[in-house]
Formats: C-alpha cells, sequence, structure tokens
C-alpha cells in the first residue's frame, strides 16, 4: 500500500471519534459521529499507513451554501504537507460544484488565517461580507 492515500470518503465513525479526540475537542459518540459524517456534503479523508491522519469535511447544499467545517491533521503530521493536500481537494470540489452565487465561506481558528489565505480565502470584513459571527450561547464540547 501507498504511504498516503487521499481519497474522497467518509471515514469510519470510530476513525472520526478518534481523529477529533487527539485534537482535544471533546468526545462525542458513535450515533453524533454517524449522524455528522453522513450530512456532509464533501469529505476527503488522508490515510498513512492505514491510519487516518487527516480529514476535511465541506457542510452545505453542493450547490449554493458551502462551510468548511473540518480540517483536521493529527498534531504528529503538522508541517508535512497533508494539510495542502487536503485543501488542494477541497478547492478543486469548490471549483466544480459551486454554482453562480455561490457563497463559500470557513471560521479560521486563531492564528490559522494566514494558511487558509494560502488557499484562497480572504479575511473578513470583505465584498459584503463583514465580520464573521458565531452563536454565543452553542454548548462548550463535552
Ligand atoms: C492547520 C492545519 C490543518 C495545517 O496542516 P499542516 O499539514 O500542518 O500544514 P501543511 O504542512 O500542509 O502546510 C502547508 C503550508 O501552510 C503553512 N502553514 C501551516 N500552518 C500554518 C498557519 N497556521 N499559518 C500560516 N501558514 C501555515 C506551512 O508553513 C506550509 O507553507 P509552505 O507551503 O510555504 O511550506 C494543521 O496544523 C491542523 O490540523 N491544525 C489543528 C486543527 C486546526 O487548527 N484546524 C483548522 C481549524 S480552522
Amino acid at each position: 500500500m501507498e504511504e498516503v492515500i487521499v481519497s474522497e470518503r467518509l471515514p469510519t465513525v470510530a476513525e472520526y471519534i478518534g481523529l477529533r479526540t487527539t485534537m482535544g475537542w471533546g468526545r462525542i459518540d458513535q450515533a453524533t459521529s454517524d449522524r455528522t459524517l453522513q450530512a456532509a456534503a464533501f469529505t476527503v479523508c488522508l490515510h498513512r499507513r492505514d491510519r487516518l491522519a487527516g480529514i476535511a469535511r465541506v457542510m452545505g447544499d453542493g450547490a449554493l451554501y458551502f462551510f468548511l467545517a473540518d480540517l483536521i491533521i493529527a498534531p504528529e503530521f503538522h508541517g508535512s504537507g497533508y494539510g495542502e493536500r487536503l485543501m488542494q481537494a477541497v478547492t478543486s470540489y469548490f471549483d466544480r460544484s459551486a454554482l453562480p452565487g455561490a457563497t463559500i465561506t470557513l471560521v479560521a481558528l486563531n492564528g490559522q488565517e494566514a494558511f487558509y489565505e494560502k488557499f484562497g480565502f480572504m479575511r473578513c470584513p470583505s465584498g459584503p461580507f463583514g465580520t464573521a459571527m458565531h452563536y454565543a450561547a452553542a454548548p462548550p464540547p463535552g
């Protein structure tokens, strides 16, 4: 098997739970993992020696509204070019799927903005967009 495989497919429920847990984002149960994986419009996985080392997921309708919800590389592989490989797959998906007038967004974690600028994202406010906002009453990780 090739060392690194990038594939447009879903990870297993257990793989996704495991990768999120390594990021310290709280543990989700199997039903929640399955539900959110099935709901994505686009998912790309990066496997290294049969292990899930990274994932990117886009939520949305696949035509007009796209939200890059997840981009995760396992911490021991940061700086290996894997994030770039996933972003190339994600922007290729945007380029072939987005219809005229589409809105394609993400909310970068603090300090990650420059990474996304490499792949064509612009900081808000920009054009018709104001600053990004989030719902402050959303429940924190469990
Ligand atoms: C952000 C993340 C996906 C980057 O993945 P990665 O595999 O470490 O990045 P790569 O090795 O592919 O880096 C590609 C390029 O981006 C640069 N880069 C990486 N992280 C960066 C950052 N935070 N800011 C600016 N540039 C960054 C690299 O230096 C590299 O530049 P180069 O092409 O000039 O050499 C990864 O660090 C990660 O999973 N972080 C934790 C989760 C997270 O923060 N996700 C994003 C949530 S918004």
